[in-house]
């Protein structure tokens, strides 16, 4: 069998009484594209902030590689990289600046290299001599990308990657972010609630609610499964429910 690249077993986060992310389990394969979808406030936030080991969860457990996360923190975190709409880089660099900041920390060799690369394949090589302040949602968003893959990691943590674009933007990066998977091999666990996002660019999707996985499959294995019409209906149907039960 061969290792699974990310294991999650039996996670759990509690802020208090409140329990945020509740005995939930997955794995991921390599050159996977995972989506976490779920409706606000679902625990998809508090999951990919604990696989970042930026916050840490109350019970269960974390590998990466086939390491655990509380173990062997530093190699883990050295092949993962994250980005999201709401990450802010120092406003009055460049985008050439933030990225040979961003590849100074991590220690990468062959900066130009690597630099030129990344702005080329998100198509924003312009964009190199703008300040950060400058830039559109969408450009922003793009150097986000940049800044992430500019380390080559094995594994890219979105979280909501397309939230604050508009739709045909959205569907640029989304269509970005399969080419890379593709040239690059990356596997991607990212997050969003726009159903259509999810249904294109998944290759399996994992459906929290209030911090429990209440579905995992493809998206047409999950809208089988509830014998809704899309997941849009799925969506709508364990929304409600939920609403009834509180
Ligand atoms: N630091 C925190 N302290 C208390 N509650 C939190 C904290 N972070 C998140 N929560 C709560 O945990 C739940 C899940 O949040 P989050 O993971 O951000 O959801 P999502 O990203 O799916 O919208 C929400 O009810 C949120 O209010
Ligand atoms: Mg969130």
């Amino acid at each position: 069998m061969v290792t699974p690249l990310l294991q999650v077993t039996n996670l759990r986060k509690r802020f208090g009484a409140f329990t945020a992310v509740d005995d939930i389990s997955f794995a991921m394969k390599p050159g996977e594209i995972l989506g976490l979808l779920g409706p606000n406030g679902a625990g998809k936030t508090t999951t990919i902030h604990m696989l970042l080991g930026l916050i840490t969860p109350t019970s269960g457990t974390i590998r990466m590689f086939g390491l655990d996360l509380n173990e062997h923190r530093e190699t883990i975190l050295s092949q993962v990289n994250f980005s999201s709409t709401y990450i802010s880089m120092p406003q009055s660099l460049t985008v050439e600046e933030n990225l040979w900041v961003v590849a100074r920390l991590y220690g990468l060799a062959e900066v130009a290299r690597r630099v030129d690369l990344v702005l080329e394949q998100l198509e924003i090589a312009d964009l190199r001599h703008k300040v950060m302040r400058h830039l559109s949602s969408g450009q922003l968003t793009r150097v986000t990308l940049a800044k992430a893959l500019l380390t080559e990691p094995k594994i890219l943590f979105l979280d909501e990657p397309t939230a604050s674009l508009d739709p045909d933007i959205a569907q640029k990066i989304r269509v970005l972010l399969k080419e890379v998977r593709r040239s690059s091999g990356v596997s991607i666990l990212y997050t969003s609630h726009n159903m259509r996002e999810m249904e294109e660019m998944s290759d399996r999707i994992i459906f929290l609610q209030r911090g429990r996985i209440v579905a995992e499959g493809t998206a047409r294995e999950i809208v089988a499964r509830f014998g809704q019409a899309d997941l849009e209906e799925v969506f709508l149907k364990l929304a409600r429910e939920s609403r009834h039960e509180t």
